[in-house]
Protein backbone atom coordinates (compact mmCIF):
# COMPACT_ATOMS: atom_id res chain seq x y z
CA UNK A 1 0.00 0.00 0.00
CA UNK A 2 2.88 2.27 -0.32
CA UNK A 3 1.99 4.59 -2.65
CA UNK A 4 4.57 7.33 -2.65
CA UNK A 5 4.45 9.38 -5.90
CA UNK A 6 7.00 11.28 -7.19
CA UNK A 7 6.33 12.85 -9.79
CA UNK A 8 8.50 13.18 -12.79
CA UNK A 9 7.70 16.38 -13.63
CA UNK A 10 8.30 17.50 -10.13
CA UNK A 11 11.83 16.30 -10.53
CA UNK A 12 12.04 18.34 -13.36
CA UNK A 13 11.05 20.98 -11.41
CA UNK A 14 14.00 20.04 -9.39
CA UNK A 15 16.17 20.79 -12.35
CA UNK A 16 14.53 23.74 -13.26
CA UNK A 17 15.88 25.14 -9.89
CA UNK A 18 19.03 25.24 -11.34
CA UNK A 19 18.53 26.30 -15.04
CA UNK A 20 16.18 29.11 -17.32
CA UNK A 21 13.49 26.18 -18.36
CA UNK A 22 10.10 27.64 -16.70
CA UNK A 23 8.28 24.37 -15.47
CA UNK A 24 4.73 24.04 -13.80
CA UNK A 25 3.90 21.94 -11.37
CA UNK A 26 1.89 18.69 -12.84
CA UNK A 27 -1.84 19.75 -12.61
CA UNK A 28 -3.04 17.15 -9.73
CA UNK A 29 -4.95 15.11 -12.28
CA UNK A 30 -2.06 13.94 -13.95
CA UNK A 31 -0.40 11.87 -11.26
CA UNK A 32 -4.42 10.61 -10.08
CA UNK A 33 -2.05 7.63 -11.20
CA UNK A 34 0.90 6.42 -8.89
CA UNK A 35 3.16 4.45 -10.94
CA UNK A 36 6.37 4.67 -10.05
CA UNK A 37 8.44 4.52 -7.23
CA UNK A 38 10.33 7.62 -5.44
CA UNK A 39 13.69 6.74 -6.26
CA UNK A 40 13.52 5.65 -9.71
CA UNK A 41 11.92 8.38 -11.64
CA UNK A 42 13.58 11.24 -9.36
CA UNK A 43 16.73 9.62 -9.03
CA UNK A 44 17.50 10.10 -12.62
CA UNK A 45 16.55 13.54 -12.94
CA UNK A 46 18.49 14.48 -9.71
CA UNK A 47 21.27 17.60 -10.03
CA UNK A 48 23.53 15.85 -7.49
CA UNK A 49 27.24 16.91 -8.80
CA UNK A 50 29.72 18.04 -6.62
CA UNK A 51 28.57 21.75 -8.29
CA UNK A 52 24.91 21.68 -6.78
CA UNK A 53 23.43 22.15 -3.06
CA UNK A 54 20.38 19.42 -3.08
CA UNK A 55 17.53 20.55 -1.16
CA UNK A 56 13.98 18.81 -0.79
CA UNK A 57 10.56 19.05 -0.86
CA UNK A 58 7.01 17.65 0.79
CA UNK A 59 3.85 19.10 -0.62
CA UNK A 60 0.60 17.82 -1.54
CA UNK A 61 0.38 18.57 -5.44
CA UNK A 62 -2.43 16.08 -5.73
CA UNK A 63 -5.34 15.51 -3.35
CA UNK A 64 -7.91 17.63 -1.55
CA UNK A 65 -4.94 20.29 -0.39
CA UNK A 66 -3.61 20.35 -3.91
CA UNK A 67 -3.33 24.18 -4.17
CA UNK A 68 -1.70 24.56 -1.20
CA UNK A 69 1.55 22.31 -2.80
CA UNK A 70 1.44 23.33 -6.09
CA UNK A 71 1.24 27.49 -4.84
CA UNK A 72 4.23 26.66 -2.45
CA UNK A 73 6.05 25.05 -5.32
CA UNK A 74 5.86 27.89 -7.63
CA UNK A 75 6.84 30.23 -4.41
CA UNK A 76 10.14 27.86 -4.04
CA UNK A 77 11.16 27.27 -7.69
CA UNK A 78 10.63 31.17 -8.05
CA UNK A 79 12.88 32.02 -5.15
CA UNK A 80 15.38 29.25 -6.33
CA UNK A 81 16.00 30.50 -9.47
CA UNK A 82 15.76 34.07 -8.20
CA UNK A 83 19.49 32.74 -5.94
CA UNK A 84 20.44 30.66 -9.26
CA UNK A 85 20.66 33.55 -11.41
CA UNK A 86 22.39 35.63 -8.49
CA UNK A 87 25.24 33.52 -8.36
CA UNK A 88 24.02 30.48 -6.39
CA UNK A 89 25.41 29.81 -2.90
CA UNK A 90 29.09 29.15 -2.53
CA UNK A 91 29.74 29.01 -5.65
CA UNK A 92 27.36 26.32 -6.32
CA UNK A 93 23.85 25.74 -7.79
CA UNK A 94 20.83 25.21 -5.71
CA UNK A 95 18.75 22.53 -6.50
CA UNK A 96 15.12 20.57 -4.89
CA UNK A 97 14.13 17.30 -4.96
CA UNK A 98 10.27 17.07 -4.69
CA UNK A 99 8.18 15.11 -3.51
CA UNK A 100 4.03 14.44 -4.08
CA UNK A 101 2.27 13.33 -0.84
CA UNK A 102 -1.15 13.11 -2.35
CA UNK A 103 -2.25 15.66 1.34
CA UNK A 104 -1.48 12.45 3.36
CA UNK A 105 0.31 12.47 6.12
CA UNK A 106 1.78 8.67 6.27
CA UNK A 107 2.40 10.03 2.20
CA UNK A 108 4.35 12.79 4.19
CA UNK A 109 6.49 10.65 6.23
CA UNK A 110 7.32 8.45 3.58
CA UNK A 111 8.71 11.18 1.56
CA UNK A 112 10.84 12.88 4.19
CA UNK A 113 12.52 9.50 5.26
CA UNK A 114 13.60 9.14 1.18
CA UNK A 115 14.78 12.65 1.21
CA UNK A 116 17.25 11.62 3.88
CA UNK A 117 17.98 7.97 3.19
CA UNK A 118 18.25 7.84 -0.48
CA UNK A 119 18.34 12.20 -1.87
CA UNK A 120 20.38 13.21 0.86
CA UNK A 121 19.32 16.47 1.23
CA UNK A 122 20.81 18.44 3.51
CA UNK A 123 17.52 20.21 4.08
CA UNK A 124 13.44 20.23 3.64
CA UNK A 125 10.93 22.31 2.83
CA UNK A 126 7.65 21.41 3.59
CA UNK A 127 4.69 20.77 4.25
CA UNK A 128 1.97 23.46 4.71
CA UNK A 129 -0.65 21.36 6.44
CA UNK A 130 0.08 20.97 9.89
CA UNK A 131 -0.73 16.94 9.96
CA UNK A 132 1.59 16.47 7.58
CA UNK A 133 4.57 18.56 9.16
CA UNK A 134 3.75 16.64 12.07
CA UNK A 135 4.70 13.27 10.55
CA UNK A 136 7.63 15.08 8.73
CA UNK A 137 9.31 16.94 11.43
CA UNK A 138 9.02 13.68 13.85
CA UNK A 139 11.41 12.14 11.13
CA UNK A 140 13.87 15.14 10.27
CA UNK A 141 14.39 15.95 13.98
CA UNK A 142 15.26 12.30 14.68
CA UNK A 143 17.53 12.27 11.44
CA UNK A 144 18.77 15.50 12.80
CA UNK A 145 17.90 17.12 9.24
CA UNK A 146 16.90 20.91 9.53
CA UNK A 147 13.67 21.45 8.05
CA UNK A 148 11.60 24.58 7.02
CA UNK A 149 7.70 24.33 6.84
CA UNK A 150 6.31 27.45 5.13
CA UNK A 151 2.74 27.82 6.59
CA UNK A 152 2.24 25.21 9.53
CA UNK A 153 0.74 27.44 12.26
CA UNK A 154 0.29 24.47 14.89
CA UNK A 155 2.49 25.26 17.39
CA UNK A 156 3.10 20.94 17.97
CA UNK A 157 5.11 21.28 14.56
CA UNK A 158 8.56 23.13 15.60
CA UNK A 159 7.93 21.50 19.40
CA UNK A 160 9.31 18.32 17.95
CA UNK A 161 12.68 19.76 17.78
CA UNK A 162 15.29 22.33 17.44
CA UNK A 163 15.67 20.96 13.63
CA UNK A 164 12.17 21.88 12.87
CA UNK A 165 11.79 25.59 11.90
CA UNK A 166 8.92 28.15 10.45
CA UNK A 167 8.56 31.59 8.81
CA UNK A 168 4.60 31.88 9.43
CA UNK A 169 2.92 32.60 12.93
CA UNK A 170 1.02 30.12 15.34
CA UNK A 171 -2.35 29.36 15.68
CA UNK A 172 -2.87 30.65 18.84
CA UNK A 173 -1.94 33.72 17.73
CA UNK A 174 -4.38 33.52 14.56
CA UNK A 175 -7.02 32.07 16.66
CA UNK A 176 -6.87 35.09 18.81
CA UNK A 177 -7.33 37.27 15.77
CA UNK A 178 -10.26 35.77 14.70
CA UNK A 179 -12.02 36.00 17.83
CA UNK A 180 -11.00 39.73 18.48
CA UNK A 181 -12.29 40.74 14.60
CA UNK A 182 -15.81 38.31 15.18
CA UNK A 183 -15.68 40.25 18.76
CA UNK A 184 -14.33 44.02 18.22
CA UNK A 185 -15.35 44.49 14.43
CA UNK A 186 -18.08 42.50 14.28
CA UNK A 187 -19.53 43.07 17.05
CA UNK A 188 -20.79 39.33 17.40
CA UNK A 189 -21.21 38.07 20.37
CA UNK A 190 -22.54 34.25 19.80
CA UNK A 191 -20.87 32.13 17.78
CA UNK A 192 -20.98 28.16 16.60
CA UNK A 193 -17.92 26.42 15.78
CA UNK A 194 -17.85 23.53 13.39
CA UNK A 195 -14.12 21.58 12.99
CA UNK A 196 -12.01 19.17 11.23
CA UNK A 197 -11.32 16.55 13.09
CA UNK A 198 -9.21 14.79 11.26
CA UNK A 199 -6.58 18.07 11.07
CA UNK A 200 -4.21 18.73 13.99
CA UNK A 201 -4.58 22.46 12.72
CA UNK A 202 -8.60 23.00 12.74
CA UNK A 203 -8.78 21.02 16.29
CA UNK A 204 -6.02 23.28 17.36
CA UNK A 205 -7.59 26.72 16.20
CA UNK A 206 -11.27 25.89 17.06
CA UNK A 207 -9.97 25.33 20.62
CA UNK A 208 -7.98 28.54 20.69
CA UNK A 209 -10.81 30.68 19.08
CA UNK A 210 -13.06 29.13 21.89
CA UNK A 211 -10.86 30.10 24.75
CA UNK A 212 -10.23 33.65 23.20
CA UNK A 213 -13.67 34.14 22.52
CA UNK A 214 -14.81 33.16 25.33
CA UNK A 215 -12.77 35.47 27.14
CA UNK A 216 -13.68 38.68 25.81
CA UNK A 217 -17.49 37.63 26.89
CA UNK A 218 -18.08 36.09 23.92
CA UNK A 219 -20.37 32.75 23.80
CA UNK A 220 -19.46 29.51 21.92
CA UNK A 221 -23.36 27.91 20.97
CA UNK A 222 -22.15 24.62 19.83
CA UNK A 223 -18.86 22.65 18.00
CA UNK A 224 -19.70 20.55 15.78
CA UNK A 225 -17.10 18.45 13.55
CA UNK A 226 -16.69 16.47 10.58
CA UNK A 227 -13.69 14.44 8.81
CA UNK A 228 -11.64 15.94 5.91
CA UNK A 229 -13.36 13.95 2.77
CA UNK A 230 -16.56 14.42 3.94
CA UNK A 231 -19.16 15.89 1.39
CA UNK A 232 -22.35 16.17 4.03
CA UNK A 233 -22.41 18.13 6.27
CA UNK A 234 -26.18 19.16 7.21
CA UNK A 235 -26.16 17.30 10.30
CA UNK A 236 -23.87 18.96 11.76
CA UNK A 237 -25.11 22.42 9.90
CA UNK A 238 -29.04 21.61 11.21
CA UNK A 239 -27.70 21.89 14.88
CA UNK A 240 -26.08 25.12 14.69
CA UNK A 241 -28.90 26.74 13.08
CA UNK A 242 -31.01 25.71 15.95
CA UNK A 243 -28.45 27.42 18.48
CA UNK A 244 -29.05 31.15 16.63
CA UNK A 245 -25.39 32.20 16.10
CA UNK A 246 -24.17 35.68 15.17
CA UNK A 247 -21.61 33.78 12.54
CA UNK A 248 -19.96 30.34 12.47
CA UNK A 249 -16.26 29.76 13.00
CA UNK A 250 -15.07 27.23 10.33
CA UNK A 251 -11.19 26.53 10.43
CA UNK A 252 -10.80 23.83 7.90
CA UNK A 253 -9.56 23.62 4.05
CA UNK A 254 -11.20 24.66 1.25
CA UNK A 255 -12.01 21.43 0.12
CA UNK A 256 -14.49 21.20 2.56
CA UNK A 257 -15.49 24.60 3.64
CA UNK A 258 -16.48 25.94 -0.28
CA UNK A 259 -19.06 22.60 0.09
CA UNK A 260 -20.23 23.39 3.82
CA UNK A 261 -20.66 27.44 2.90
CA UNK A 262 -22.77 25.73 0.02
CA UNK A 263 -24.44 23.45 2.51
CA UNK A 264 -25.63 26.22 5.18
CA UNK A 265 -26.90 28.69 3.12
CA UNK A 266 -29.37 26.16 1.66
CA UNK A 267 -30.41 25.20 5.13
CA UNK A 268 -31.28 29.16 5.44
CA UNK A 269 -28.17 29.94 7.60
CA UNK A 270 -27.26 33.22 6.70
CA UNK A 271 -24.58 34.48 9.44
CA UNK A 272 -21.12 35.27 8.03
CA UNK A 273 -18.62 32.31 8.12
CA UNK A 274 -15.14 32.83 9.47
CA UNK A 275 -12.05 30.60 8.89
CA UNK A 276 -8.33 30.75 9.12
CA UNK A 277 -5.55 30.62 6.35
CA UNK A 278 -6.57 27.10 5.22
CA UNK A 279 -9.14 28.85 3.50
CA UNK A 280 -6.93 30.62 1.20
CA UNK A 281 -7.32 29.10 -2.30
CA UNK A 282 -8.90 29.97 -5.87
CA UNK A 283 -10.85 26.60 -5.16
CA UNK A 284 -12.89 28.11 -2.37
CA UNK A 285 -14.32 30.67 -4.60
CA UNK A 286 -15.48 28.25 -6.78
CA UNK A 287 -16.52 25.39 -4.81
CA UNK A 288 -18.29 27.86 -2.53
CA UNK A 289 -19.33 30.76 -5.03
CA UNK A 290 -22.12 33.07 -3.89
CA UNK A 291 -22.46 31.12 -0.55
CA UNK A 292 -18.98 32.15 0.56
CA UNK A 293 -19.32 35.73 -0.21
CA UNK A 294 -19.38 37.78 2.86
CA UNK A 295 -17.22 35.54 5.10
CA UNK A 296 -13.87 36.62 6.17
CA UNK A 297 -11.04 34.44 7.08
CA UNK A 298 -7.30 35.59 8.78
CA UNK A 299 -4.43 35.03 6.47
CA UNK A 300 -0.64 35.49 5.97
CA UNK A 301 -0.77 37.84 3.55
CA UNK A 302 -2.69 40.43 1.13
CA UNK A 303 -1.89 40.52 -2.50
CA UNK A 304 -3.25 44.23 -2.31
CA UNK A 305 -0.20 45.25 0.19
CA UNK A 306 1.07 48.26 -1.77
CA UNK A 307 4.78 47.25 -0.24
CA UNK A 308 6.87 47.59 -3.45
CA UNK A 309 8.72 44.36 -2.16
CA UNK A 310 5.25 42.70 -2.35
CA UNK A 311 4.27 43.91 -5.75
CA UNK A 312 7.24 42.95 -7.41
CA UNK A 313 6.98 40.10 -5.76
CA UNK A 314 3.69 39.59 -7.22
CA UNK A 315 4.69 40.79 -10.90
CA UNK A 316 7.72 38.19 -10.94
CA UNK A 317 5.04 35.45 -10.23
CA UNK A 318 2.14 36.23 -12.52
CA UNK A 319 4.97 36.73 -15.37
CA UNK A 320 6.10 33.00 -14.17
CA UNK A 321 2.82 31.10 -13.40
CA UNK A 322 0.03 33.71 -14.54
CA UNK A 323 -1.72 34.26 -11.66
CA UNK A 324 -1.97 36.42 -8.66
CA UNK A 325 0.12 34.88 -5.78
CA UNK A 326 -1.64 33.33 -2.78
CA UNK A 327 -0.13 33.11 0.98
CA UNK A 328 1.07 30.16 0.07
CA UNK A 329 3.16 30.81 -2.67
CA UNK A 330 4.11 33.79 -0.49
CA UNK A 331 5.12 31.24 2.30
CA UNK A 332 7.02 28.99 -0.22
CA UNK A 333 8.98 31.76 -1.84
CA UNK A 334 9.64 33.22 1.51
CA UNK A 335 10.67 29.88 3.48
CA UNK A 336 13.39 29.10 0.36
CA UNK A 337 15.06 32.56 0.59
CA UNK A 338 15.45 31.95 4.29
CA UNK A 339 16.80 28.74 3.37
CA UNK A 340 19.00 30.08 1.04
CA UNK A 341 20.59 32.95 3.30
CA UNK A 342 21.10 30.31 6.02
CA UNK A 343 23.53 28.49 3.63
CA UNK A 344 25.53 31.88 2.74
CA UNK A 345 25.64 32.30 6.19
CA UNK A 346 26.77 28.43 7.25
CA UNK A 347 30.14 27.84 6.95
CA UNK A 348 29.14 24.74 5.83
CA UNK A 349 26.08 22.59 5.01
CA UNK A 350 26.01 20.43 8.05
CA UNK A 351 22.92 20.32 9.79
CA UNK A 352 24.87 21.64 12.94
CA UNK A 353 25.82 24.59 10.86
CA UNK A 354 22.43 24.84 9.34
CA UNK A 355 20.54 24.65 12.07
CA UNK A 356 22.57 27.29 13.83
CA UNK A 357 22.17 29.50 11.06
CA UNK A 358 18.68 29.08 10.48
CA UNK A 359 17.87 29.32 13.81
CA UNK A 360 19.75 33.02 13.48
CA UNK A 361 17.05 34.16 11.30
CA UNK A 362 16.60 37.84 12.06
CA UNK A 363 14.43 40.93 10.25
CA UNK A 364 14.10 39.48 7.05
CA UNK A 365 12.55 41.07 4.94
CA UNK A 366 9.87 38.47 3.52
CA UNK A 367 6.86 38.71 1.14
CA UNK A 368 4.65 37.47 3.93
CA UNK A 369 5.83 39.49 6.68
CA UNK A 370 9.42 40.20 8.12
CA UNK A 371 11.00 36.71 9.67
CA UNK A 372 12.37 37.53 12.96
CA UNK A 373 12.37 33.28 14.98
CA UNK A 374 12.20 33.44 18.36
CA UNK A 375 13.97 30.71 20.23
CA UNK A 376 11.15 28.05 19.82
CA UNK A 377 11.69 28.74 16.07
CA UNK A 378 8.67 30.49 15.18
CA UNK A 379 8.30 33.38 13.26
CA UNK A 380 6.06 36.68 15.06
CA UNK A 381 4.30 38.43 12.74
CA UNK A 382 1.37 40.21 12.03
CA UNK A 383 -2.12 39.10 10.90
CA UNK A 384 -4.20 40.05 8.05
CA UNK A 385 -7.96 39.63 7.74
CA UNK A 386 -9.63 39.34 4.81
CA UNK A 387 -13.33 39.29 3.47
CA UNK A 388 -14.51 36.93 0.27
CA UNK A 389 -16.39 39.64 -2.02
CA UNK A 390 -16.92 39.38 -5.94
CA UNK A 391 -15.21 35.79 -5.46
CA UNK A 392 -11.52 36.80 -4.46
CA UNK A 393 -10.35 37.79 -0.72
CA UNK A 394 -9.96 41.54 -0.29
CA UNK A 395 -7.84 42.95 2.44
CA UNK A 396 -9.62 43.97 5.68
CA UNK A 397 -7.12 44.51 8.14
CA UNK A 398 -3.82 43.77 9.85
CA UNK A 399 -3.70 42.54 13.82
CA UNK A 400 -0.62 42.26 15.26
CA UNK A 401 0.30 40.08 18.26
N1 LIG B 1 -1.80 26.81 8.46
C1 LIG B 1 -2.34 25.66 7.81
C2 LIG B 1 -1.98 24.41 8.60
O1 LIG B 1 -1.18 24.47 9.45
C3 LIG B 1 -1.86 25.53 6.40
C4 LIG B 1 -2.12 26.70 5.50
C5 LIG B 1 -1.32 27.83 5.55
C6 LIG B 1 -3.14 26.68 4.58
C7 LIG B 1 -1.53 28.94 4.74
C8 LIG B 1 -3.37 27.78 3.75
C9 LIG B 1 -2.58 28.92 3.85
O2 LIG B 1 -2.46 23.35 8.39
Amino acid sequence: MRRLVPMLLAALAALAAGCEKKTQPAPSGESGAPTATAGQSAGSAAPEGSDTILLGEVGALTGGQATFGISTRNGVELALKEANAAGGVKGKKVAVRVYDDQSKPEEAALAVTRLITQDKVVLILGEVASSSSLAMAEKAQAANVPMITPSSTNPAVTEKGENIFRVCFIDPFQGFVMAKFAHDNLKMNKVAVLQDNKSAYSIGLADVFTRKFTEMGGKITGTESYSQGDTDYRAQLTAIKKTQPDGIYVPGYYSEVGVIARQARELGLKVPLMGGDGWDSEKLYELGSSAIEGSYFSNHYSPDNPDPRVQKFIADYKAAYGGVPDALAALGYDAARVAVEALKRAPDTSSASLREAIAQTKDFPGVAGTVSLDEKRNAVKSAVVLKVADGKATYVTTISP
